[in-house]
């Protein structure tokens, strides 16, 4: 099996992770799945980078040692992926003693090289990029004010490598995407490159030098030691037992730290003699009104906040999907709102739901047989549509690559309300089943294409259709000649729940309601709850979400007003037992009057109607 590595930076522990953060990991989960579905055997790499200067002053901040802060910081970085299940192979600390051994191991081979020299660094340093700036009082990355510092300094010889590197990159023009980052780092290394300082004397927290070396005053620049934990995972430096995967290597970057990959890393992995990456992927910045969400500027959200309130599917999806990988996109949670409603609501999950819907007449049961009588068109073309996504993928055009995907939805859909099987299935119940089966067959195809997104959802839908995401079952699908397999499709649970911008004090509203607030048992019994049976239901004309229920409580029959209607069908409610509030004021919704509640739960599956374990007498009082 093919080998691949990918990547995402190993982020600084100066502070807890954010949405910018999650983007990266998004795409490089995302890649990793889907190189994985075509076979390849794929090392995701991720981690936190804990030496330097940044990482010494914030744990001074916190009160903290260095190690303390840093073990803290990552933890909540791995809870984050773990929480997104992010499918990591590795993860790498800085602080690990083997990536220190292997940097000490670097170092040396450098040495050996001599591409390593002592000499004095004098010049501007900016402590919040960790990088030097020659002769500048504001740091070019930044802008902020750069610090002045003459010391001793261990140097890489980067000159050496200046003409190495431009061959490289006109060797292979396609390293770094999009293409037009490839051109400032051309212009970047014509502009001449210096040596390098890659130790520092003034602090203490980073990884010392090679013993023989006798120099306690130095450490190792963080950048050497952070750049160098993409092969010290992988067991470099002591006997590289994974370095297999290095040989076809792609690194997920934001666009802030270009520099350091395109020209220093290309030049170390050279001095090292290691092979140099396949691909370095850059991507842009998540910005809030117009500024770059960041740590240092401290206007930054937080991915698992919002993931809670929205889902981390709609989350995952909108940052792969709304704004070009290269560009820098303004993250809102209108737009997010917006997007997941648009697509994952209306257009797939509608589909979905469709399908199931209409496969009723036919006791959900599928049967492709006569798919290529009626519709051999549609068939080839959806096929083509699918097969135009790979490469978008492969160039990183990400957002591309789910807009195509989704046209094979919105083209179901059209499929659907053109032929309108409904009617179809009364005169021609051949047909109408020819299109629901070419239906269920390009969404068992998608699925796959889904999956490195939405990997939950996609696992449902591939539940749902009897397959498992695997890569023989991805060969066998993907072919213009598959067909869904005769299989009963039972009624699914809506995949992705319409969503609503909440607002903030929501939110906080939400938190609050979690706080333990201590309740009268007196107060607790003037609530009168009761088990009702509901016979009449209803969905409200002009709204979405309201049902209007008749509920008969024993001695009284009630009109209540429930929102649920976008979790249920008023239909399969019918007959059913449910408890609801009674004593409350009445209260007039769309002109019609509700007397009460019913009692439902949701979490992020979404939402349950409360009913008794077994039948009960209507009009039983709950306590
Ligand atoms: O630079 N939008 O770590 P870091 C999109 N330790 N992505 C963003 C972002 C934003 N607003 N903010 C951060 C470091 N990122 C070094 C890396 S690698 C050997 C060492 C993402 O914690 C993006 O991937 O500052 C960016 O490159 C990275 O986080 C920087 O993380
Ligand atoms: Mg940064």
């Amino acid at each position: 099996m093919q080998k691949m590595f990918v990547s995402t930076p190993i982020y600084y522990v100066n502070d807890s992770p954010h949405l910018g953060h999650a983007y990266t990991t998004f795409i490089a989960d995302m890649l990793k799945k889907y190189h994985s579905l075509k076979g390849k055997e794929v090392f995701l790499l991720t981690g936190t980078d804990e030496h330097g200067q940044k990482i010494a002053l914030s744990a001074a901040k916190h009160g903290l040692s260095p190690l303390e802060y840093a073990s803290k910081i990552s933890q909540n970085f791995k809870l984050e992926w773990d929480h997104f299940k992010i499918d990591y192979n590795y993860f790498v600390r800085t602080t690990d003693r083997a990536h220190e051994q292997a940097v000490q191991h670097a170092f040396e081979s450098m040495l050996q090289k001599g591409d390593i020299y002592k000499g004095t660094y004098e010049g501007a340093y900016c402590v919040s990029c960790e990088s030097f700036a020659t002769n500048s009082t504001t740091c070019p990355d930044c802008n902020r004010p750069t610090t002045k510092v003459a010391e001793e300094s261990y140097f890489f010889r980067l000159s050496r490598y200046q003409d190495r590197l431009l061959e490289f990159y006109d060797k292979h023009p396609s390293a770094i995407l999009p293409l037009f980052r490839r051109n400032e780092v051309l212009s970047f290394i014509k502009q001449g490159l210096y040596d390098l300082s890659i130790t520092r004397t003034s602090f203490e927290w980073g990884i010392a030098l090679p013993a023989h070396l006798n120099e306690p005053k130095h450490v190792v620049y963080v950048w050497l030691d952070a750049l160098l934990s993409y092969v010290s995972a992988l067991g470099y430096g002591a006997g590289g037992a994974q370095m297999g995967y290095f040989d076809n290597a792609m690194h997920i970057v934001g666009k802030d730290i270009l520099r350091f990959h395109a020209i220093y890393w290309v030049a170390f992995l050279m001095s090292l003699e290691l092979p140099l990456f396949k691909q370095l992927c850059v991507h842009g910045w998540w910005m809030i009104e117009g500024v770059k969400m960041s740590k240092s500027i401290g206007n930054v959200l937080n991915a698992q906040e919002l993931a809670n309130v929205y889902g981390s599917e709609p989350l995952r999806y909108f940052l792969l999907r709304e704004a070009p990988l290269g560009q820098d996109g303004d993250f809102g949670v209108q737009a997010l709102v917006r997007r997941s409603n648009a697509d994952l609501s209306n257009t797939l999950g509608n589909l979905v739901q469709r399908l199931s819907g209409l496969l009723k007449p036919f006791g959900g049961r599928i049967e492709s047989g006569h798919v290529r009588t009626h519709y051999a068109p549609l068939y080839a073309k959806w096929q083509a549509q699918l097969e135009s996504l790979e490469p978008y993928l492969l160039d990183l055009q990400l957002h591309r690559y789910l807009e195509e995907l989704w046209r094979v939805f919105e083209g179901c859909n059209a499929a659907i309300a053109k032929e309108q099987p409904w009617a179809l299935a009364k005169t021609d119940p051949q047909k109408a089943m020819a299109l629901l089966a070419l239906v269920a067959t390009f969404l068992a195809k998608s699925v796959f294409f889904l999956y490195p997104v939405l990997p939950e959802s996609a696992y449902k839908l591939a539940q749902w259709l009897n397959l498992s995401l695997d890569h023989e079952n991805f060969k066998a699908c993907v072919q213009p000649s598959y067909l869904l397999p005769a299989l009963s499709l039972p009624p699914i649970k809506a995949l992705f729940p319409k969503l609503e911008v909440q607002e903030t004090q929501k939110a906080q509203a939400v938190d609050a309601s979690k706080e333990v607030v201590a309740v009268k048992f007196e107060d607790f019994s003037k609530l009168d709850i009761q088990v009702g049976t509901i016979t009449k239901a209803q969905r409200v004309p002009k709204s979405d979400k309201l049902l209007c229920f008749q509920i008969d409580f024993g001695g009284q029959v009630r009109q209540i007003l429930s929102g649920i209607g976008l979790h249920y069908n008023p239909e399969d409610l019918e007959g059913k037992q449910v408890c609801a509030l009674l004593n409350l004021p009445p209260r007039k919704m769309l002109g019609l009057v509700s007397e009460g509640m019913v009692l439902s739960a949701s979490d992020k599956e979404g939402l349950t109607l409360i009913a008794p374990l077994v039948p009960t007498s209507n009009g039983a009082k709950i306590g």
